[in-house]
């Protein structure tokens, strides 16, 4: 029997054809947008405290964290990804590891999951297993900022459509295939005649996330529709999440001078 080529996205280190040029081609990412919203958040927390970069691929967080004094750690389960981000970035610590079984010892007072990582896990029991994680890395009264896509992103950028893009040095294409039965979106990235980048993002329904994220022990501080920043509707294409791990209450005060900067831009 062939083996299910989205279970061995992991194995095979998918983001390996591409990892080199994944600042280039994400150039257009708005990362400033991420990193005002988590030192915001991190407004909220004693000084000095313990971050961790879940799914921090190349680095690009960290990094920009460490400017502001934060001793941020990153994870994630591509090596080809943190290859890059070690060759780039001394400060940070970069380790490699599963999002459903965290490797620390250490607890952190935040966890920051942004950037679709999440919606690279293909079955809810692995996102169950994510979130259950998540929570036992964090202190308590810890904050966990993570984003997912939802099915209208992939089916407004990536249902079954190839684009090329011209990034000056070298050109990627992509080829992206939506299976709405499965609600799981395919997509195939090669750079110039290089080796295809194959990966998998599966999109789960609001309610699903809400229930994983409450079942794990999190309470819900704030669900946000990213692009606007306020409480999502039907139409959002990315949503963020803020969860505590405790009483959201005991931010309620806090998170309004947050929301607001946050909405401020
Ligand atoms: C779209 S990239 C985002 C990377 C980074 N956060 C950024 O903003 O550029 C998703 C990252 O999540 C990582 N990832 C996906 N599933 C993971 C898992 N189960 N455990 C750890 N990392 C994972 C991938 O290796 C990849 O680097």
């Amino acid at each position: 029997m062939v083996e299910d080529p989205r279970k061995s996205m992991m194995a095979q280190d998918a983001f390996a054809p591409i990892a080199n040029h994944y600042d280039a081609i994400m150039a257009h990412v708005d990362y400033a947008r991420w990193l005002h919203i988590t030192t915001t958040l991190g407004e909220m927390l004693p000084p000095g405290f313990r971050h961790l970069d879940a799914g921090c691929g190349t680095g690009v967080l960290v990094k920009r964290l460490a400017i502001y004094g934060w001793h941020s750690v990153g994870l994630d389960f591509s090596e080809a990804m943190l290859r890059v981000a070690r060759n780039r970035y001394t400060l940070p610590r970069l380790v490699r590891g599963d999002f459903r079984a965290l490797p620390f010892n250490e607890r952190f007072l935040m966890i920051t999951c942004l950037f679709d990582s999440l919606n690279f896990l293909l079955e809810e029991a692995h996102f169950a297993q994510a979130m259950q994680s998540f929570y036992d890395a964090l202190q308590p009264g810890g904050l966990f900022y993570f984003d997912i896509v939802t099915e209208r992103m992939i089916a407004s950028h990536f249902e079954n459509t190839s684009w090329t893009e011209n990034h000056g040095r070298f050109r990627s294409a992509w080829v992206s295939t939506y299976a709405r039965q499965i609600q799981t979106c395919e997509t195939r990235v090669r750079i110039n005649s290089g080796d295809e980048s194959i990966t998998y993002e599966r999109v789960y329904p609001l309610s699903f996330i809400q229930d994983a994220v409450q079942q794990a022990g999190f309470s819900v501080l704030a669900m946000r529709d990213a692009a606007t920043w306020r409480p999502p509707r039907k139409n959002a294409a990315r949503i963020d999440f803020v969860a505590v791990k405790g009483d959201a209450d005991m931010y309620r005060q806090a998170f309004k001078m947050a929301d607001k900067t946050i909405k401020r831009g």
